[in-house]
């Protein structure tokens, strides 16, 4: 391998830039040359590619969101597409790619590699944490200290005003971020899509809060959840059947995806990303690098696709005994 080029692709998550960095320092470090394709598979398509050396990356180690920029491609989807990037990559004599993102990207990263023969390597970025194979993505850690930042201050109001908060968190299908920023911001009630609590439950559970002395509470809703339509009318359900509840709607919404990214997501990135690159140098290819109980392993794409990174139940458990 003598060239290696990298992107950055679906939602972008902080610990994206900790990654380009380490990526192409690692490709410099082992005399590899290195070149970043702008908004993923979008500039792999189009040919929008920068060399990149190791002072390029210099001061973006603490920068949320990505240098390269990054896209969802609808274009990559097809054959012609694909073969239209593979075509660039070997007119600019890109032997291999580092792919950072989600699950969509090394789908994409997979189906690429094995019509045009390119070796990939798949390193996991995305605040939802929904991947098989690592216990933690780049970007979920800072996503969660933002949210329980943001969870602390809705606290502050809702106790002055006796309220109610429903706050609406991301995480696609995953419960990942709503379960563990419910448990750090101390919430009263954690609604994921993996464990249906049911209207009737959660209905008695304020109701008991109420009964217990508690004049204001949080519930954190996972975007995914599916007890309600949509939080909004959660919360108006909600308001019917307990009158007395003055309940309002945060959306935390796209500022969990920003901000610096925290030294937990940059130490990740920087491993992950190192490894990445070390594996494609020892004539690997299609693996994803995860951590796993705080070791970097790697396990193929298609593991990673095909397996379901589940969320630990137990938590709800805690966080019932925590809410009493
Ligand atoms: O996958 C990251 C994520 O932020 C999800 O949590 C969320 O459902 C989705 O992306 C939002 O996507 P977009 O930025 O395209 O609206």
């Amino acid at each position: 391998v003598k060239k290696i080029g990298l992107m950055t692709s679906g939602g972008d998550s902080p610990g994206m830039n900790a990654a380009i960095r380490a990526v192409v320092r690692t490709c410099a470090y082992y005399h590899v040359e290195c070149v970043g394709y702008y908004r993923g598979f979008q500039g792999m398509i189009a040919g929008d590619s920068i060399p990149l050396n190791a002072r390029s990356v210099r001061n973006i180690v603490n920068q949320g969101g990505t240098i390269l920029q990054s896209a969802r491609s609808k274009d990559f989807l097809t054959e012609e597409g694909r073969k239209k990037a593979a075509e660039n990559l070997r007119n600019e004599g890109v032997d291999a790619m580092v792919l950072i993102g989600g699950d969509g990207t090394f789908r994409g990263g997979q189906v690429f590699s094995k019509e045009h023969k390119i070796p990939v390597i798949g390193v996991p970025g995305t605040i939802d944490n929904d991947i098989f194979g690592t216990h933690y993505t780049i970007g979920y850690d800072t996503a969660l200290n933002t949210v329980v930042e943001a969870i602390d201050k809705i606290r502050d109001t809702a106790s002055s005003h006796n309220r109610l908060f429903f706050v609406e968190v991301m995480g696609r299908d995953a419960g990942f971020i709503a379960l563990n920023s419910g448990i750090g911001a101390g919430a009263e009630e954690i609604l994921i899509p993996e464990e249906d609590l049911g209207m009737d439950r959660l209905l008695d559970s304020l109701e008991r809060s109420r009964r217990a002395g508690k004049t204001s509470s949080i519930v954190v809703v996972s975007e995914g959840d599916k007890i309600g339509k949509n939080v909004f009318e959660l919360a108006d359900y909600v308001k019917e059947n307990l009158p007395y509840y003055d309940a309002r709607v945060t959306v935390l919404g796209h500022i969990q995806r920003g901000g610096r990214p925290s030294c937990f997501d940059r130490v990740l990135a920087s491993r992950l990303s190192v490894k990445a690159v070390e594996l494609l140098l020892d004539g690997k290819k299609n693996l994803m690098v995860g951590m796993m109980n705080n070791e970097i392993e790697s396990c193929s794409l298609d593991q990673a696709l095909k397996g379901k990174h589940n969320i630990n139940k137990d938590l709800l458990r805690i966080s019932e005994i925590l809410s009493t």
